[in-house]
């Protein structure tokens, strides 16, 4: 099933209005997850949406609160998320780094108590458009054993970094080698199989098969470095904001108990460092030497980070977005059950 992306944001915000969601809040979680489909980046896409749907009504997700500000001092911000939507937390959390960023040239927040934010590109990419260096991350749900370990003790904890100005460069990564949703969703695709590397049984010896996968462990990216990175992540978000850390974390996939994931969002002015036409300029120059490295075998090009997805995004906007067939099931079933029409087919 493709659907235009349009379509596709009325259709996921319609879902939310009926269960009593603020529309101007369901307009935004439809939004980031719609966006993140645009990109290619389906694992965090609308395939979410059923999901979130679940924690709403369990009420791990409060889709009435709004988070508060708990303390502000100097460029510093600490946020009470309030178990609010994920996406309703870190938009204000990236409005208040921005605004901090202006006035002392840094501004840094981290929410406790939010939810699931998506995908961390969305986050990053809105304190760049605000006119600053983006940088976010947050903790999730236990699924990656330490290095070494067999019981998981790390989420998949994603950092994004986003830049103002022309889009040249956007880093958006799992600190595992892949995100829980690639494995759920070769699973939804009926894909048997999955890239040596990606994960572990439950035992800690690596698989390629998804079912095994799914009830094993995700692979830290790199081994120990994987391991170091996500416990910088933890670090930044959850032991800095006094917020749930490692197993007290539940998860979009978790009935059992509230996420209470935390988040971090650090907006830097660049323009008081250099002036922000040197900036792009030096930026243009890297991507520019990075890229013109000579192709090793079986590849045809050097890419750099945010490349592969303005190119889906570009596709995506002409031919309207691909829903696989485990996903579109699963929201055709939220649809009936919440009396939502379903969008019509890409023309
Ligand atoms: N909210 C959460 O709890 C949570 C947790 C984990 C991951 N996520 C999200 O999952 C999504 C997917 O994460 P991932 O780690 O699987 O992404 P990925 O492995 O597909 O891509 C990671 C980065 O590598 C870049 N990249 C990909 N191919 C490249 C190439 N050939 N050359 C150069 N750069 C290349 C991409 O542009 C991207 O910036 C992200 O949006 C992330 O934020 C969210």
């Amino acid at each position: 099933m493709t659907i235009a992306h349009e379509e596709l944001v009325s259709f996921a915000r319609e879902i939310l209005v009926r269960l009593r969601v603020p529309e101007a809040k369901a307009d935004l979680v439809a939004r980031s997850l719609v966006a993140s489909n645009l990109r290619g980046v389906d694992s965090h896409g609308l395939q979410l949406l059923p999901y979130y749907v679940e924690q709403i009504l369990l009420e791990n997700i409060r889709a009435g609160a709004d988070g508060k500000v708990i303390s502000e001092s100097g460029g510093c911000v600490l946020f009470d998320g309030e178990q609010a939507f994920g996406q309703h937390v870190a938009a204000q959390c990236c409005d208040h780094a921005a605004r901090l960023a202006g006035v002392h040239g840094l501004g840094m927040v981290v929410a406790r108590e939010s939810n699931h934010y998506g995908a961390a590109a969305f986050w990053s990419q809105r304190i760049a458009d605000a006119g600053y260096l983006g940088l976010t991350a947050c903790n999730a749900s236990a699924l990656v054993a330490p290095w070494q370990g067999k019981e998981a003790r790390f989420g998949t904890n994603p950092i994004s970094l986003a830049l103002p100005g022309p889009e040249l460069w956007l880093l958006d990564m799992a600190t595992t080698t892949v995100a829980l949703n690639k494995v759920l969703n070769a699973s939804l695709s009926g894909k048997e199989t999955i890239p040596a590397g990606w994960a572990m049984d439950a035992e800690g010896v690596p698989t390629t098969d998804t079912a095994t996968a799914l009830k094993g462990l995700l692979m830290p990216l790199g081994g120990y470095k994987g391991s170091g990175l996500a416990m910088m992540v933890e670090i930044l978000c959850a032991v800095l904001s006094g917020g749930a850390m490692s197993t007290e974390l539940g998860g979009v996939y978790n009935r059992t108990k509230p996420m209470r994931t935390s988040q971090m969002f650090l907006a830097i002015d660049v323009k008081r460092f250099l002036p922000l036409d040197e900036f792009v300029e030096r930026m243009r120059w890297l991507v520019e030497k990075v890229k013109s490295s000579a192709p090793a075998y079986g590849f045809d090009e050097v890419m750099v980070a945010g490349d592969p997805e303005w190119r889906a995004r570009e596709k995506r906007l002409a031919e309207g977005i691909p829903l696989s067939e485990g996903a579109w099931k699963n929201l055709c079933e939220t649809a009936a059950r919440l009396n939502v029409p379903l969008p019509p087919p890409a023309s």
